[in-house]
């Protein structure tokens, strides 16, 4: 492993330790137009596929909507032991085979899953092309790999305000404590995405981008944008001041109920094993 992964992994473990259900509390809850979250459409995306691994599970929540349907077996991985605890101790995940692990180097026998999915995980992900090489080798024959990649902002003042607001905060932070570059930038596109699953022996892959609507009262708009990683480098102290003056500022620009706008945009990948 490069000195480059090691710190990347070790920055997602650490951040995972203090916060490790963070991503399915800022996402749960936002909707796409037809009403679905984020983790209903992933879990669609596989709708017919018996054996599903989840890659970079965190605390479990995509499983347990796979669980639902009857006669699956189920399986995640993640780099975080605090996130795989919360996985494990999710009463419709018994069965499910729960592992501390690498997305590179699978702790699972070839050909074993019709379906991996990955929500918010593939595009941090540092070594890309190996974690392509082993999807593929735990994939069967024509298996499928649906992931959920992140596609930044979509509108809404309250994110402008946060962005301006953490950008002024990050200046004063130590330089030592700043968030490594994560992942790879190539999965942010379906070009570069097409590149890196083509040469592991996937198709082309069907992209979809949507936005999820994470709108709500501040506090919960809050709680969506702060549960990114951008807050990692920042002190308790510094946090709670950012909040409070954020919660401030959203209340003034709100409408008469309450409501403060938010949106992210999401892209939905799905590539088949040729
Ligand atoms: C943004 S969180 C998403 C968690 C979960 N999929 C969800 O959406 O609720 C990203 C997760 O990917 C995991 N992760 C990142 N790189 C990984 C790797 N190389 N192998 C396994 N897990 C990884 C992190 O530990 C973290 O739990």
């Amino acid at each position: 492993m490069t000195t480059t992964t090691a710190s990347q992994e070790a920055f997602l473990r650490a951040f995972h330790s203090e916060q490790p259900a963070v991503t399915a509390e800022a996402f749960a809850r936002g909707r796409a137009p037809n009403g679905k979250s984020s983790y209903e459409i992933l879990r669609d995306r596989v709708a017919g596929s018996r054996r599903v691994l989840d890659l970079g599970c965190g605390d479990g929540l995509l499983l347990e909507y796979l669980a639902a349907s009857e006669g699956r077996q189920l399986a995640g991985v993640d780099l975080s032991p605090e996130s795989v605890a919360l996985a494990r101790r999710r009463p419709a995940l018994t069965g499910a085979r729960l592992e501390e692990g690498r997305a590179q180097e699978l702790p699972f026998p070839d050909d074993g899953f019709d379906a991996c999915v990955s929500h918010m995980a593939l595009m941090l992900m540092a070594d890309i092309e190996q974690v392509a090489a082993d999807v593929a080798r735990v994939l069967a024959p024509g298996g499928v790999l649906a992931c959920v990649l992140g596609g930044g902002a979509a509108g809404g003042e309250a994110h402008e305000r946060f962005g301006g607001m953490l950008r002024s905060a990050l200046d004063e932070a130590p330089a030592a404590r700043r968030v490594p570059a994560l992942g790879d930038r190539r999965t942010r596109t379906r070009e570069g995405l097409d590149e890196i699953l083509g040469t592991a022996g996937f198709g082309a892959a069907d992209w979809e981008t949507v936005t999820i609507d994470l709108s709500g009262s501040a506090e919960e708009v809050w709680g969506s944008l702060s549960g990114m990683y951008d807050l990692a480098p920042l002190d308790h102290a510094t946090v709670t001041a950012l909040r409070e003056s954020f919660l401030a500022g959203t209340a003034e620009s709100a409408g008469r109920d309450g409501h403060v706008a938010c949106a992210f945009r999401i892209h939905v990948a799905t590539a088949r094993l040729r």
